[in-house]
């Protein structure tokens, strides 16, 4: 490029550090990400790339270098990054290391994944190396972190499967204050915990070159892209001057602005991280001066090295920990944060609202007129166009000792989340008298597009005293007519009264903290959140079990901790080729025609399939009955497949898809919601529901009172962080090989072979393990590997074919949202006698298979509960949308929710507490449910007692009482629920093939998918019982090797779920170690009688196998009803949770949350407490906090990725998590006395927003609200705080 290169030194390749090893890469092409280079180029496939959005963690990597970190020059510093948002040529001359450089199996675990693996920290194992690299990045750093350091430390790390407790006890191991560290954590390790890392920035110092040499321009150029670093400002000038007309350039930073908005097009893209003149940050004598590519955590780092400089340091540090999480905070500049801010007028920054209140200056310079420069503040600088513009310094000025600074988010979830409303308030004012000085700055972000000052506000508070009531009034007053919405951002009701609880928070936060009442301090002063913790109990289990019912890692904990575990995406096939499903962008409308040519014209791109394409192969269109793989004629719902593109990679695949031109006709609005169905009487009229049990009529006419009400649910996305996908191999004799992240490998045969007109002996299935699944995966991967395998079996080529997170969003069904109508019938004292229920579930365009929405609803009804008449209509909405589909527990969940709610309003409505309403119906010994299963032995009631007792649930309910009268704004809630699961035993029958090799070693082919519940342990523990039984030394379960699980075995299962399959696959192992028994016994008896010991596992084999007895066997488990009706046994648990609702804003804070379940004699209690603990935080997101969110138009799901889509984080879990497993149980049916354990303690969270509701009652008292509020889910902070009904602003007080 002319000009580019002038005549200073210039390097072209790109060189590090990796894992020890010094790389360089040639022609390194701009546009990839770190992540991609190292998965694809480096084979470093422990890293996981879910989202490319920097929303998930999973891709986290460790990046040191001694230019990181202006405030300590030169000394080697580490961060954590997002690898699939930092590009490769970013990371020229510094050190990266991934997990793979951190520990492996063969040299040794680094104590981080020693710690993780011994904790149950990993369940599906895809979120497990980048939480290893959190830890690990945060101790190269600080070898003695703080607790809270510690926890900080994974607020950019999701995981969907632990619920983070066993994660965070883990890690808390290493904080300075842990008493296990030394025991557990580092002992033995010389170096500390940082002594297993094979080549790291301590030893730059022999390769200065690469890690603080002399800086040189970089310059490389792929596919006519160019990426250039830039090492001087004057450079950098000149090269935004002489790029200018290069088809677009953009300055990089961080990089990280690409995880929120699609880059702008560029060709050329200018690193200004190595320009030495913007990556300071200086304190001066007035200020803190930030350089324009400074980071955020570089600021962070000075303010609190200088805390005390200002007193606007420490609200804005506080308010800094809120923004984003370490990854992103690690590379992301400030600079970017405003520049991104002035681009995207709905982006909410938190940066600019803070820095705006905080009156920074950003010294601007202009390449085009050759480096003049100008000094704006920041709301002239959200009015500029910044072409041409660096931001070369930030300016923070000190506060005065007058000054207080306060500021405010809310947002979905407490960390990595963008705020719905912010605000930031500086006022300097005398504190005695509250007199403002000047006139304070009022900023509020997420008003409008840019953050917005309250001029007029500002103006009336100057000179006035902030103490007084009739000045708040007046200042509220004024502040909401000149703070006027834009409608485009949304929310607007909730963010209207948002505005005025921040703005009355800052001026009760203004008072001396002894001068604000008492009653009103908690909503000022309680905004902390502290360290979380837990406790797990369960008991010893049973000797004569051995090693089953102790608790064992998982079999492949060792190898999900240094990311040696293999998922599907994992193994690359030579000549391979990638695909993308074509999607509708809309969501009901004919089809008129596709045309790919564009996209088969783009180089790379090898085929387009759709419906004609498929008939015209001779292929079937149809995964099931009701869904076509690719739409024919009609789009029923917004993201439904319409065609395939394949090509030579995903990137060529990517874009193509892009490429194919679809016109429709006849487009109509769509229905998406219940309502809309209503409306459109739009009805799936022939599968709904309509179930009677006694006589609801005759009972609402002896019945003392009648309570009717409503209450909803909502969707749910499973959020496997391994998104849906396939690999299919074409084979000899028209054979096809199916690698398919599927909980259902049976149905995936079944499919592929009607799909592809092949008898199912030619199609093989193989699932190793899945990535997160949670019942997304027993019927929604089926169309996904169809799809896949009529390319691969066309092309006769390996074909690949991995979602997006957008288009697993879009396009692939969720949990279904439900509106429930009840009637109850009750006496006075609390005995319910009928409920009847009208409920209506929104099922999406088409059924997922045989999904029975209606008919699981009827097995759910009754809870725990015996009540003698029950009524149930069911009706199916048809809507344009995916096919809803199993999520953990379907039909249990939302049925114990929407029953609890109506006996919670029952006891309400008679002012009788609901646990009290709940004893005198639950069910007992010897009852018979609304089905007709008897219960022989039910020991629900004791369940229930043991939690209250062990909770302290009397006493606390009296606290929460106590803290309610005493606290105005801040109120808390403390609910409890019983949970009854059954197991559909007879809905699946497994199989299992038990191989001993002479050597002694043992492998086990299940038919079971492990999904990370523990599966493969736990028939590795029967197997090592049994088989060990026959040798004086026992087998080591974790020895036996478990097979990926494929069809030549499992040739005629089902899916994987329903929480039995660990059971029942256990029974089979069980089946095939007996028969194997059987014949060792022959041998065992010789060896005994000749040596008058049992002998060794070894001797035994090597003598059994010299005499050619048969060791393997086949075994078979498949169970008829349970004698005592349906179900082979039921189970029950409680759940107890206490919340405080901020009722200013809506946020709810889980205080504590205690949870017992029976799990019988648990095969494994370490797994069963992990699936408690699990559950229950995945059921809190789906009761507190996660939503979808559509556009009204398009039908488009706008909540499709980790920006909008908000699972909890391991700062939404209880403060204080008890789980545990009922003492001394067992079970007199079932595989080896053990119960079920994946999906009850989900239901148990329910308890979360029962909580809640009391917790607004209270508000709802305190502001003389009337009625009862059967507040929904998800009890989002928008839907608790309009459920508080908090509406009057006279109602803020300052006295
Ligand atoms: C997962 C995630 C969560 C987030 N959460 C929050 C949040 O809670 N609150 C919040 O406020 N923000 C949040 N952010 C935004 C985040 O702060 C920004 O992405 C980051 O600060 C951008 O900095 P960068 O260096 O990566 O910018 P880049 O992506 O490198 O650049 C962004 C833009 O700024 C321009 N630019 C960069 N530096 C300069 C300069 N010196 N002069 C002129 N132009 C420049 C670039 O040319 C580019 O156009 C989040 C981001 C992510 C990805
Ligand atoms: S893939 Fe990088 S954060 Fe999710
Ligand atoms: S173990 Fe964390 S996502 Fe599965």
């Amino acid at each position: 490029m002319p000009g580019m290169d002038e005549v200073e030194e210039n390097e072209t390749q790109v060189r590090f550090v990796l894992n020890g090893e010094l790389v360089s890469v040639e022609n390194a092409d701009p546009r990839q990400c770190l992540g991609d280079y190292l998965r694809q180029d480096r084979g470093l496939k422990g890293l996981q790339m879910p989202c490319r959005q920097g929303g998930c963690g999973a891709c986290t990597v460790l990046v040191s270098s001694p230019e990181f970190g202006s405030a300590a020059a030169n000394a080697p510093v580490h961060r954590i990054v997002n690898s699939c948002l930092r590009p490769l040529c970013s990371v020229d001359g510094m050190v990266v290391t991934t997990v793979e450089g951190v520990g492996t199996t063969k040299k040794g675990l680094h104590p981080v994944q020693e710690q993780l693996m011994q904790s149950n920290g990993s369940q599906c194992g895809f979120c497990t190396p980048g939480m290893v690299m959190s830890m690990y990045g945060l101790l190269k750093d600080n070898p003695n972190p703080t607790p809270q350091q510690v926890e900080n430390g994974i607020d950019g790390n999701l995981c969907r499967c632990t619920g983070y407790r066993p994660i965070l006890d883990a890690f808390q191991t290493f904080s300075c204050e842990s008493t296990q560290s030394k025991s557990r954590g580092c002992e033995g390790r010389s170096g500390g915990c940082d002594g297993r890392v094979p080549l790291d920035i301590e030893e730059c110092g022999s390769r200065r070159e690469l890690c603080g040499g002399e800086l040189t321009k970089l310059t490389c150029s792929k596919g006519g892209h160019t990426w250039i670093r830039a090492t001087s400002l004057s450079q950098l000038y000149k090269l935004l001057r002489s790029t200018k007309c290069s088809g677009g350039v953009r300055m990089v930073r961080g990089n990280t602005t690409t995880g929120i908005y699609p880059p702008p097009k560029a060709k050329v893209l200018i690193d200004i991280s190595r320009v030495p003149e913007l990556t300071k940050v200086t304190v001066t004598q007035s200020q803190i001066v930030i350089g324009g590519a400074a980071t955020i955590t570089d600021l962070m780092v000075v303010l609190e090295n200088n805390i005390d400089l200002s007193p606007t340091f420490p609200p804005l540090l506080a308010h800094l920990q809120r923004v984003a999480h370490p990854q992103v905070r690690n590379v992301g500049s400030v600079a970017g944060n405003l520049v991104l801010c002035n681009l995207h007028g709905d982006f909410t920054s938190d940066i600019a609202t803070i820095f705006m209140a905080a009156e920074v200056r950003l010294r601007l310079g202009m390449a085009d007129t050759f480096g003049t420069e100008e000094t704006v503040g920041l709301w002239e600088f959200f009015q500029m166009s910044l072409q041409g513009v660096v931001i070369i310094e930030i300016h923070l000025p000190y506060g005065t000792y007058q000054t207080q600074f306060k500021s405010y988010k809310v947002a979905l979830r407490k960390v990595n989340a963008h705020a719905l409303l912010n605000a930031a308030f500086k006022f300097d004012m005398e504190k005695s008298t509250g007199v403002c000085t000047r006139p304070p700055v009022i900023v509020y972000g997420g008003v409008k597009p840019h953050p917005v000052r309250a001029y007029r506000t500002e103006a009336f508070l100057d000179g006035k005293c902030c103490y007084n009531q009739e000045v708040l009034r007046q200042a509220y007053s004024i502040l909401s007519s000149e703070m006027v919405f834009d409608p485009a951002l949304g929310r607007t009701g909730y963010k209207a009264t948002l505005l005025a609880s921040f703005f009355y928070k800052g001026m009760l936060a203004l008072r001396p903290p002894g001068s604000v009442p008492p009653r009103m301090r908690s909503a000022v002063f309680n905004e902390e959140r502290q360290i979380s913790t837990g406790q797990v109990s369960f008991d010893e289990g049973d000797p004569a079990l051995y090693p089953v019912s102790k608790p064992y890692s998982k079999s492949s904990a060792a190898l999900q901790v240094t990311g040696e575990a293999v998922y599907l995406d994992d193994v690359d096939y030579a000549g391979e080729l990638h695909s993308t499903l074509v999607v509708a962008t809309v969501a009901s409308a004919q089809i008129k025609h596709i045309d790919p040519t564009r996209a088969l014209a783009k180089k790379g791109v090898v085929s387009f399939l759709s419906a004609a394409s498929i008939a015209a192969d001779g292929y079937c269109n149809l995964a099931s009955e009701d869904e076509e793989v690719f739409a024919s004629t009609q789009v029923k719902y917004y993201g439904q497949a319409l065609g395939l593109i394949v090509a030579t990679s995903k990137e060529i695949a990517d874009a193509a898809s892009k490429l194919v031109d679809v016109t429709y006709t006849d487009q109509k609005p769509p229905i998406l919601t219940i309502e809309d169905a209503m409306t459109a009487d739009s009805w799936f009229s022939e599968r709904g529901a309509d179930f009677k049990y006694g006589s609801t009529e005759e009972a609402f006419k002896e019945a003392d009172v009648i309570i009717e009400g409503e209450v909803s649910t909502g969707h749910q996305y499973h959020f496997h962080l391994e998104t849906q996908r396939a690999l299919c191999i074409p084979g000899e004799d028209h054979t096809l090989k199916v690698y398919s992240s599927t909980q259902n490998p049976s149905l995936i045969q079944h499919c592929v072979g009607v799909g592809l007109n092949k008898p199912q002996q030619k199609i093989e299935v193989v699932v190793k393990r899945v990535g997160g699944a949670y019942g997304a995966k027993i019927y929604r991967s089926t169309a996904v590997a169809m799809a896949c395998s009529y390319a691969a079996d066309k092309l006769q080529k390996p074909v690949r074919l991995v979602l997006d997170i957008a288009t697993n969003m879009q396009s692939v069904g969720a949990r279904s949202p439900y509106l429930c109508k009840y009637k109850v019938g009750a006496q006075k004292d609390g005995l319910i006698k009928a409920i009847q229920l009208l409920i209506y579930n929104n099922t999406g365009a088409h059924f997922d298979f045989d999904y029975p929405a209606m008919d699981t609803l009827v097995v759910w009804m009754d809870c725990a509960y015996k009540i003698p008449n029950w009524t149930l209509v069911g009706k199916l909405a048809k809507t344009n949308l995916p096919a809803m589909t199993y999520m953990r527990g379907p039909g249990f969940v939302e049925m114990l929710f929407m029953v609890e709610t109506a006996i919670e309003h029952t006891a309400t409505v008679l002012n009788i507490r609901p646990d009290i309403v709940r004893e005198m119906i639950m069910y007992v010994d010897g009852d018979r449910t609304h089905q007709n299963q008897l219960l022989p032995t039910c020991n629900v009631k004791h369940i229930f007692a043991t939690l209250k007792k062990s909770s302290d649930y009397e006493q606390r309910m009296q606290q929460v009482e106590e803290f309610n009268i005493n606290n105005q704004w801040v109120k808390r809630g403390i609910g409890m629920v019983p949970c009854k699961f059954v197991g559909y035993y007879d809905s699946q029958a497994h199989t299992a093939l038990v191989n001993i090799y002479p050597d002694g070693s043992i492998s086990i082919h299940g038919s079971g998918v492990e999904v990370g519940q523990g599966l493969d342990i736990k028939i590795a523990q029967v197997a090592a019982m049994a088989l060990g039984s026959l040798s004086k030394n026992g087998i080591n379960p974790q020895d036996i090797r478990i097979f990926p699980t494929t069809t030549i075995v499992a040739n005629n299962t089902v899916s994987t779920g329903g929480s039995v399959t660990s059971e029942l696959a256990a029974g089979a192992v069980l089946d095939a170690c007996n028969q194997i028994l059987k014949k060792l016994k022959v041998v065992a008896d010789k060896l005994e009688n000749a040596n008058g010991e049992k002998p060794t596992w070894v001797e035994l084999i090597n003598t059994a196998a010299a005499s050619f007895t048969d060791l393997q066997a086949r075994g078979r488990f498949c169970a008829g009803p349970g004698k005592d009706g349906a179900f082979e046994y039921l189970a029950f648990g409680a759940g107890a949770t206490e919340v405080e609702v901020d009722c200013l804003t809506g946020e709810v804070k889980v205080l504590r949350s205690d949870l017992l379940l029976d799990c019988g004699k648990s095969l494994n209690p370490a797994v069963d407490i992990g699936q408690v603990q699990g559950a229950y935080v995945q059921g809190l997101g789906y009761f507190l906090h996660e939503e979808f969110l559509f556009d009204r138009d398009s039908g488009k799901l706008l909540t499709d990725g980790t920006w909008e889509y908000k699972p909890p984080s391991s700062k939404d879990i209880p403060l204080d998590l008890r789980a545990s497993l009922l003492e001394n149980s067992g079970n007199s049916s079932g595989v080896l006395r053990s119960k079920f354990s994946g999906e009850p303690p989900y239901g148990l969270a329910a308890s979360a927003l029962f909580a809640v509701r009391r917790a607004v009652a209270a508000a709802r008292t305190e502001f003389g609200v009337n009625g009862y509020c059967s507040l929904s889910a998800p009890a989002t902070v928008e839907n608790v705080m309009l459920a508080a009904g908090l509406s009057n602003s006279s109602m803020f007080n300052l006295k």
